[in-house]
């Protein structure tokens, strides 16, 4: 294929780039990350680490799925988005970024991988990934279909849908490398428990919450080798959060206390213990998969319990509405209390992090990031 000069120059420049990262991150990786981010802060232009990024799960990373569908669980209207680009809504859970969107600019992306049901999924938009993730859903495939949402069986099933059009667009050996090389998040879990688990007799009468995680993590486990079966290579897995501290969680299940649940954090404790299982015994059943968990629960359970430690001063409160109950539907341009500066709130709504919190979660998680992308 012949290259324009400075395509040739741009090319090389990334090698580069990528060998400077992989020799650094072999012996540091935090030394990698710090690389990396001078590299931005500088304004290195160079093509970002892989080549497309593809998301799987549920609210913590949906761009805008849920816009098409018919489902309650949607954010495509303000106060939603208002800190974003051109403070528009798009459909994320958050006044700003995701977590994924600042890792995904961290790696050098200057665009995000669009919402795959949303009209932008097409044509050479598709070369830098999509987004699959639907708000409400989760690993059991009931609690989407609960509340209309994205099952992420059907995630996987508009994945392979998305493997022909990247085809069809980038050729069928460039597409192969494009899907190898692409960095795969896969983030759910919390509506399992939260939205289905503790308000539903048919599972809580039925399974005791060990019982309940080992039924998630097993549905992760067989996701997980149906994706690598279909040619993915470099996969991240989100942990739980501290699902006790979500300030929904302590307004419905906090008995009038304040503090953070302490029921529910050791439930996602027990999932967490158990993916972490999962995915070592992953890695060895599979060999060529690289793949990490990104771990939120320590970042956001410090944030929810000592934010003024982070430059935060509210927790218990999120910044949407009264801030004890509003998410999707209830945190609207009506919702009465909205805060005018969601800087120093840890929660933008009830059940989702601010932008600011999202960028703490995300340096934590960036080292992860760097093992999978090197
Ligand atoms: C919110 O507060 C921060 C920190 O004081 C400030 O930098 C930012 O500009 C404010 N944002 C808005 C939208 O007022």
């Amino acid at each position: 294929m012949l290259r324009s000069g400075s395509e040739r120059v741009q090319l090389l420049n990334n090698y580069l780039t990528k060998m400077v990262i992989k020799k650094i991150s072999l012996e540091s990786p935090w030394a990698a990350v710090l690389v990396l981010l001078c590299l931005n802060l500088l304004g290195v232009k160079s093509q970002p680490l892989v080549p497309a990024i593809i998301t799987f799960g549920d609210s913590t990373v949906d761009v805008g799925n849920n816009n098409y569908l018919p489902t309650v669980f949607k954010a495509d209207f303000p106060p939603y988005g208002r800190d974003f680009k051109n403070h528009q809504p798009t459909g994320r859970f958050c006044n700003g970024k995701l977590a994924t969107d600042i890792i995904a600019e961290t790696l050098g992306f200057t665009n995000f991988p669009p919402a795959y049901l949303s009209p932008q999924a097409s044509g050479k938009n598709l070369l830098i990934g999509a987004n699959f993730a639907s708000a409400a859903s989760g690993y059991y495939d009931n609690t989407a279909i609960l509340y209309h949402a994205i099952p992420l069986t059907q995630q996987l099933q508009y994945y392979k849908e998305y493997q022909s059009k990247l085809a069809n667009v980038a050729g069928s050996s460039k597409a192969s490398s494009i899907l190898s090389e692409a960095l795969y998040i896969v983030s759910t879990g919390s509506g399992d428990y939260v939205q289905n688990y503790y308000i539903n007799p048919y599972l809580n009468k039925v399974y005791t919450p060990d019982q309940f995680s080992s039924i998630l993590v097993s549905s992760f486990s067989n996701f997980v080798t149906d994706l690598y079966k279909l040619g993915a290579r470099r996969i991240g897995v989100t942990s739980l959060p501290p699902l006790g501290c979500l300030p929904e969680a302590i307004t419905l299940f906090g008995q009038g206390s304040s503090g953070c649940v302490a029921r529910l954090n050791s439930d996602a404790q027990g999932f967490n213990k158990k993916i972490n299982a999962a995915v070592s015994s992953l890695s060895k059943n599979l060999p060529k998969l690289k793949i990490a968990i990104f771990d939120i629960y320590k970042p956001l359970y410090d944030l929810s319990t000592a934010p003024s430690k982070n430059g935060f001063f509210e927790a218990r409160r999120s910044c949407c509405g009264t801030g004890t109950v509003e998410t999707a539907v209830l945190c609207n341009p009506k919702s009465v209390g909205t805060c005018p500066n969601a800087t120093a709130y840890v929660y933008w709504d009830s059940v989702h992090p601010s932008e600011a919190a999202n960028q703490v979660i995300a340096n934590s998680l960036i080292f992860a990031g760097i093992s999978l992308v090197t």
